[in-house]
């Protein structure tokens, strides 16, 4: 299996009491896959990923990524997950350092997995997100959001991963741009066959976006299908109501 979740849970403690953010989710990818993550404000989808990228500790369950248990990675061992699982976050501006240009962030990230990456490489992958040099070598602050964000989407391209998890990479952007990003990280995964956990607050863009979709609430997996499957015939009361929440 390239990617599963299992049984996957994760407790807070708020006002004295315990309550799971990830309640017993489970699920899988296949490689090159995009599946969209969508559910309301407080359903999980960020402690999921922070869960994944090792940010946060599971309680119980496990995350298998090439039939290897990555629940818990030794912290000396990140280094190589994240050369294969790359994470692309809300806000761009806050993922880049507010002193180094755009470009230095990026080749230290080069430099940092030791990938070979020639210039002629990493022009073309500055064509792929409709960057041009004269862009890159601006800082955080110069560019616009959605220049930001291709930026960021750019840095972890060229770090070659297999599984890019986008956690609300659209929503601090302005709507109009918001389905060149989405449209571009499908072409990309598509082109370079790189799975993706997309989460998106939007099932519009989940739709569009995603060969499938995770309906989640209160930390579980209420269902789960392609767009088609969750659109035209939703099994759940609840991906009924978050479908009726749309019209
Ligand atoms: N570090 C933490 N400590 C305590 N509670 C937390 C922590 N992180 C998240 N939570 C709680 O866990 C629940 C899930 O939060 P999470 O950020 O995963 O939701 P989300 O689906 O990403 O929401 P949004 O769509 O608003 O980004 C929320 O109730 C949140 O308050
Ligand atoms: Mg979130």
């Amino acid at each position: 299996m390239f990617f599963e979740v299992q049984d996957l849970t994760k407790t807070y403690i708020h006002n004295g009491h315990r309550f799971a953010a990830v309640d017993h989710l489970s699920f899988s990818l296949s490689p090159g896959e995009i599946l969209a993550v969508a559910g309301e404000s407080g359903s999980g989808k960020s402690t999921l990923c922070r869960l994944i990228c090792q940010f946060a500790r599971a309680d119980s369950g496990h995350i298998f990524f090439h039939d290897q248990d990555t629940t818990h990675v030794p912290e000396k061992e990140r280094k190589n997950l994240y050369h294969h699982i790359q994470m692309v976050f809300q806000h761009p501006y806050r993922s880049f350092h507010p002193r180094f240009t755009l470009e230095k962030s990026i080749l230290a990230g080069i430099h940092n997995y030791h990938i070979p990456c020639t210039p002629e490489m990493l022009r073309h992958h500055m064509e792929e997100v409709h960057l041009t040099r004269d862009l890159i070598r601006r800082y955080p602050h110069e560019v616009s959001g959605g220049e930001c964000q291709r930026a960021a989407l750019l840095r972890s391209l060229v770090i070659g991963p297999e599984l890019l998890i986008c956690d609300e990479v659209t929503s601090a952007l302005d709507a109009t741009i918001r389905n060149d990003i989405a449209g571009l990280i499908r072409r990309i995964c598509q082109h370079h066959h790189i799975a993706c956990l997309f989460i998106t607050h939007d099932l519009y863009l989940a739709r569009t976006m995603a060969d499938r979709i995770l309906i989640m609430h209160h930390g579980r997996a209420v269902e789960e299908g392609t767009a088609e499957q969750i659109f035209l015939h939703p099994q759940q009361p609840y991906t009924k109501e978050l479908l009726s929440s749309l019209l």
